[in-house]
């Protein structure tokens, strides 16, 4: 997508473990279609462990809602590899907060099967947090079903403390302390 002209109300450069660059930038309405396309970079399993339902499609209302987003209650970012110099979606991560005065947000990740394991979900933590500190968030939360190692992996392997409770239904809710662990640097 052509994003001269558009206002972005975040932009980065970040690498990852094996030094391809990524792009990181706040999601824009006129992503639509990357997010709908998305949705046929993932396995059905990789769906269940997003949507913790069955899914195929986004309807139009879910993508007007997952993109036109403020970027304070709701945060979303897109993650883009650069290859052969072309600059390809690969994942989306976003936070969503319950509420104006809330000091927790609940985040949610997916990452197109074919650059899973590169290490994109830990990179788009990194910038969640960083943007969350900033707007004074105490605490992410996420809802991760038991089985789904490779997400708790990323939030086991970042330096955020976590605590994790098993719900009535068999889903992790899961709690990330903002508090700690935060460089200015990052
Ligand atoms: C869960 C998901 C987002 C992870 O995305 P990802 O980009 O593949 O994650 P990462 O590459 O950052 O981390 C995964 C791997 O890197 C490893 N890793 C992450 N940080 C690491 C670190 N600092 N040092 C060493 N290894 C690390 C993890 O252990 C894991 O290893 P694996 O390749 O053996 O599985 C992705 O699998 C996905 O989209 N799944 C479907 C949707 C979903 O489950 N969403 C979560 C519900 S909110």
């Amino acid at each position: 997508m052509q994003l001269i002209g558009l206002k972005l109300k975040y932009f980065a450069k970040d690498q990852l473990r094996d030094g391809r660059v990524l792009d990181i930038r706040s999601i824009i309405p006129e992503d639509k279609p990357i997010l709908a396309e998305g949705m046929h970079h993932l396995s059905p399993a990789s769906l269940y462990y997003r949507f913790l339902t069955p899914k195929r499609e986004l309807t139009d209302k879910e993508l007007a809602y997952f993109t036109e987003v403020d970027f304070f209650h709701h945060v979303a970012l897109l993650a883009s590899i650069e290859e052969d110099g072309k600059i390809l979606p690969a994942g989306v991560a976003r936070y969503v907060m319950p509420s104006t005065n809330a000091t927790e947000a609940e985040i949610a990740f997916a990452v197109n099967e074919e650059y899973q394991g590169l290490g994109i979900a830990t990179v788009l933590l990194r910038h969640l947090r960083k943007i969350a500190v900033k707007n004074g968030l105490k605490t992410f939360t996420a809802l991760v079903l038991p089985d789904n190692t490779k997400m708790l992996d990323v939030f086991k392997h970042s330096d955020i403390p976590m605590k994790s409770v098993v719900t009535t239904t068999g889903v992790m809710n899961i709690t990330l302390d903002l508090s700690n662990g935060y460089l200015q640097s990052d």
